[in-house]
């Protein structure tokens, strides 16, 4: 089997804490090039790794013939011209969420990425959670019944620390929406499905962080209706004091259909709690061997933090997809999906109007 040959672009916090030690654990994987366009950062993560192919501009290194695959892991605003470029010299993009400032822009590089026939993939790390796998292997085989009610609560403590191009619009986008929603409306898609329409509220606590100005969302909050005629409600915050500032913090899902309810909370990584209709109050499930990683992942779900390891099998997930000439999952038009909503979120936020979702595509990108 040859060596798959990665390129990296960006060199920060997500690079160094899933991409480089996910694809460490691929057999015949191989990280040889790395971009970032801050020199002091680049060589930094050089001398970390060894790699000697570096530049501090992507385009001298998504043309080159001696990488096949390459990772986006910068701010949000870049990830379209990057992921494009890369596309066009034939290369495979797992790419960072969210995909792109909007819809269009992901859906264009979903387009472009299906035109030249290269896989892609868009970085719902979260996916990779064993207990979201084995969630979605439940209510796939139906034990949900009818979905009724689709509820997610993600809170954290960030404070009013600065956070860089993060509270900048023209490069982040949106904050809170795009920075910690994105990966709950793409559960509830995996989950749910389609959304039909939304209303949603935003807010800007805090103006000024670490000094500069923030013109993005601290917390969001979305109710829904799906295709399906499930509810949604989604809430997102950086301001939940006393809730601590990492993936530690409250990350919940709670799915209520016909037949039972089951509630995810990532720190519990094996474990789901689950009711029937009718019956005494939750109890709680262990998750199965099997799905302690995703099938034919290298990694040793007995090694290392669970919290930290089970985002390395996003990078078998792309690995595995090159090799056997498969769609990814999640692709970029999972990436699209969720862009469509945060963009109808962010109207929905101006208007203070419902916004509809479904009036161009039933399949909800
Ligand atoms: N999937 C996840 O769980 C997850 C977690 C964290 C961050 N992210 C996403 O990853 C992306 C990066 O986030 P981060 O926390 O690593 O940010 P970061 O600021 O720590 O790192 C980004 C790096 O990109 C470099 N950079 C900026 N513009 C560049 C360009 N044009 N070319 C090359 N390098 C460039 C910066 O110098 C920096 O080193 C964001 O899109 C973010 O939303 C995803």
């Amino acid at each position: 089997m040859s060596t798959l040959r990665f390129a990296i672009i960006g060199c920060g916090g997500v690079t160094l804490q899933n991409h480089l030690p996910g694809l460490v654990l691929c057999p015949d994987a191989k990280v040889v090039a790395l971009c970032d366009n801050d020199a002091p950062t680049l060589a930094r993560a050089q001398e970390q790794t060894g790699i000697a192919i570096a530049s501090t501009r992507h385009e001298e290194i998504v043309h080159r013939d001696d990488v096949d695959a390459v990772i986006v892991a910068t701010p949000n605003f870049s990830h379209p011209q990057i992921a494009l470029d890369a596309i066009a010299n034939g290369k495979h993009v797992l790419c960072e969420k969210p995909l792109a400032l909007n819809h269009a822009d992901s859906r264009a590089m979903a387009a472009a990425a299906d035109s030249a026939g290269v896989r892609h993939m868009t970085a719902f790390t979260y996916r990779f959670v064993p207990a979201m796998r084995y969630l979605a292997h439940l209510i796939q085989r139906g034990d949900l019944g009818q979905p009724y009610h689709y509820r997610s609560c993600r809170l954290q403590d960030w404070g009013t620390r600065g956070l860089g191009w993060r509270q900048v619009k023209k490069l982040a986008g949106t904050g809170e929406l795009g920075d910690m929603l994105s990966h709950r409306i793409d559960f509830a898609h995996l989950l749910i499905g389609p959304m039909r329409r939304l209303i949603a509220n935003t807010r800007v606590f805090h103006p000024i962080r670490g000094g500069q100005t923030n013109d993005l969302d601290d917390c969001v909050a979305i109710l829904a209706d799906f295709q399906n005629g499930a509810t949604g409600v989604l809430e997102s915050s950086k301001l939940a004091s006393g809730r601590n500032e990492s993936w530690r913090s409250l990350d919940y899902v709670e799915i209520n259909g016909s037949e039972r309810s089951f509630v995810f909370i990532t720190g519990e990584w094996n474990k789901l709690q689950t009711g029937i209709v009718g019956g005494p109050g939750m109890e709680t499930i262990e998750i199965p061997k099997e799905f302690w990683k995703t099938p034919g992942s290298p990694r040793d779900p007995s090694k290392g933090d669970p919290l930290v390891t089970f985002r390395y099998d996003q990078a078998w997930e792309f690995v595995d997809a090159i090799r056997a000439q498969r769609p990814c999952v999640p692709s970029f038009h999972d990436g699209a999906r969720a862009q469509r909503v945060m963009d109808a979120a962010v109207l929905s936020a101006k208007t203070r109007q419902w916004v509809e979702l479904d009036e161009d595509s039933k399949s909800g990108e």
